[in-house]
């Protein structure tokens, strides 16, 4: 990435999102789906953040647009605390967010163009019908549909299509920020990298800045200059996207990388697979000290005493684990 500005872009601090769950008739109990992640993101930037299906990575993106209310934290954008009512709806115009299912985010019986002009028209972004025409052409064309599709509606396209309509509408607003959320988990394999190339494409055209989540590593790999690792609501890892691929330090990291397929056959047999045992706990029960040490090859008694603190162990590279220097 080209010169990169010091105040990053976005700066989520402390970030927390509980879930009142009920357990009984008059009792509940807090599902911790985000419990005190911090990290920033540079403009023009892109952070990939992973981790296995229910760690909170959802929940991230949709609190930091407060489309959930957080339970703690701040979210600062452009050095600015988005606080208040005001700061809120200024927010919005700049950040968006692209969901991950576009067969439920569409409305089938709106056409192609109603849906793309939609938040143009919720923000009354356009003076006349003719501008909004071209606004809408324009969209359409970033995300490399042609103009016949304007008048049809989106029960008419496959996947791959639906998911542009949707970056279409997400672009209306001209945002600086897009919180991507699994975007081409449900496409096909074979259109997946179609669509990450189109991201990869308008975060150039429009310097666009991405939080971009996925399950999977692979579909990260290339999109992302760093990355960060969620584990049961906590960041377990951050570092440069190489860093992580190459030399994963948290051991979480470590089983995650090693079930990433590696085209050279060489590589492979070199490369171990960690497989974990048990499953992934559920956060309303979520173990004592470290969250990964019910599946920590590593777990001494410590790890059950103390949440390891998330901390700079290289420049720029992030680890929450007690034995980061040992087991390294
Ligand atoms: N609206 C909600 N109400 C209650 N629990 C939720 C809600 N949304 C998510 N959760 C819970 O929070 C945890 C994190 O979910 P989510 O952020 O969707 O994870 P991911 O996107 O990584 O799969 C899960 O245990 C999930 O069941
Ligand atoms: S703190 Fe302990 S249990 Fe947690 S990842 Fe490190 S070694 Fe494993
Ligand atoms: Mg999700």
């Amino acid at each position: 990435m080209a010169e990169q500005e010091k105040t990053p872009l976005v700066d989520i601090r402390h970030l927390k999102k509980y879930f009142n769950i009920s357990t009984g008739m008059f009792s509940s109990k807090p599902l911790k789906a985000v419990d005190d992640v911090s990290f920033t993101i540079k403009k023009g930037e892109t952070l990939g953040l992973v981790g296995e299906s229910g760690c909170g990575k959802t929940t991230v993106g949709r609190t930091i647009l407060q489309l959930y209310k957080p339970t703690g934290g701040e979210i600062i954008y452009d050095g600015k605390p988005v606080r208040t009512a005001k700061d809120l709806a200024a927010f919005r115009t700049k950040a968006t967010m692209v969901f991950q299912d576009p067969y439920s985010s569409l409305n089938p019986r709106m056409t192609v163009a109603d849906i793309i002009a939609e938040p143009l028209d919720v923000h009354n972004l356009c003076k006349t019908k003719e501008e909004r025409r071209e606004r809408v052409l324009q969209l359409m064309d970033y995300v490399g549909l042609n103009s016949e599709h304007a008048s049809r509606y989106a029960h008419e396209f496959s996947g791959g299509q639906r998911q542009r309509i949707g970056i279409a509408r997400s672009l209306a607003v001209n945002p600086e920020f897009i919180v991507c959320d699994e975007p081409v988990s449900a496409l096909d394999v074979s259109i997946q990298a179609q669509v990450i190339n189109m991201f990869d494409e308008l975060q150039d055209k429009l310097g666009l800045t991405y939080l971009f989540i996925a399950h999977d590593l692979l579909v990260v790999r290339h999109i992302s200059d760093r990355i960060a690792v969620m584990y049961l609501g906590k960041m377990v890892e951050l570092a440069e996207a190489r860093d992580i691929y190459d030399h994963p330090l948290h051991p979480y990291s470590k089983s995650l990388i090693s079930s990433v397929p590696v085209p050279d056959p060489k590589v492979a047999r070199a490369n171990q697979r960690i497989v974990l045992k048990g499953d992934i706990p559920s956060p309303l029960n979520a173990p004592s000290g470290c969250p990964f040490r019910t599946r920590c090859q590593y777990a001494t008694d410590a790890c059950a005493q103390s949440m390891p603190e998330f901390k700079e162990v290289k420049p720029g590279h992030f680890v929450a684990c007690h034995r980061t220097e040992e087991i390294n």
